[in-house]
């Protein structure tokens, strides 16, 4: 498979990038840091045992050089049969409610941002017959929660997008895969109380991977987390408000 990645550097996309070369997946990493770029390429080359993976400048923050960034890894590739996207930005809900720019900041590029790099992505998939769209959303986009009000709304309007998306271009061979992560170990949660079934990357990636290769348009992981956000998704408004989850 020809993968496109941005967001491969850290993280639950770093585990995934890791995942995908070793089983001969020819990638081509997008980021904002160009050597650390350079740094997951070679990793990941090292794992793949063969290729070379090509890199380019891509930040989730500045729209204008999306098309490039595809238009580069569809060069390098010859084509492009699926895009996946876990780069994301958080700031804990104290954080936001301080800084209205870092709130500007976080909402646009997990939202807005988010979208016009799927919609780049989504036209070259179609243009070639189909592919795959994997993007890393949130259960924290499932309610209105105190704990994540304006990066939950980020993610909340994502994750309606990608549900349209499945809706209208699953037919025309676009197959949209939405991963909703609950807590997970990571760099972006480094520091934040650990709950109970808060996961590893390593075992969300195995789980998004079987995603992708089945075409699943939803994706909870740790799977665990699809039970506890329909409990949640049943609460009454009255009880969430009392509640701090
Ligand atoms: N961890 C969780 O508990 C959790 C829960 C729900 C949803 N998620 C979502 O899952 C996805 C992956 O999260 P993670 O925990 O694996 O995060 P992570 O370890 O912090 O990794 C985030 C990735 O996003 C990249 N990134 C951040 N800002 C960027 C920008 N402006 N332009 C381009 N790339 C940028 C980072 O690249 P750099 O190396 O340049 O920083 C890094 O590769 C995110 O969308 C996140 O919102 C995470």
């Amino acid at each position: 498979m020809k993968v496109a990645f941005l967001g491969a550097t850290k993280g639950m996309g770093r585990a995934l990038a890791r995942l995908m070369a070793e089983r001969g997946d020819e990638l081509f990493l997008l980021g904002r840091d160009l050597p650390d770029l350079e740094r997951s390429a070679r990793d990941l080359e090292v794992r793949a045992g063969k290729g070379r993976y090509g890199t380019a400048a891509c930040d989730l923050e500045k729209p204008d050089g999306f098309a490039p960034a595809l238009d580069a890894a569809e060069a390098a590739l010859g084509g492009l049969d699926a895009v996946v996207v876990s780069a994301g930005l958080f700031a804990t809900q104290d954080r936001l409610e301080e800084d209205v720019e870092l709130a500007r900041r976080v909402v646009t590029a997990d939202f807005a941002n988010t979208v016009v790099f799927c919609e780049h992505a989504r036209k070259r998939l179609l243009a070639r017959g189909g592919g795959t769209l994997c993007v890393f959303s949130s259960v924290a986009g499932e309610r209105g929660r105190k704990p994540v009000v304006l990066y939950g709304a980020a993610k909340a309007g994502l994750t309606r997008y990608l549900e349209g998306l499945d809706h209208k271009f699953r037919g025309r061979g676009l197959r949209t895969v939405c991963v909703k992560p609950g807590f997970v170990k990571t760099s972006m949660t480094d520091g934040l109380p650990v709950p109970p079934f808060a996961g590893e990357p390593e075992a969300v990636a195995r789980r998004v991977l079987r995603a992708i290769d089945r075409g699943q348009p939803v994706v909870y992981a740790p799977g665990m987390w699809r039970w506890i956000m329909l409990v949640i998704r049943s609460l009454p408004r009255f009880v969430m408000r009392k509640i701090e989850f």
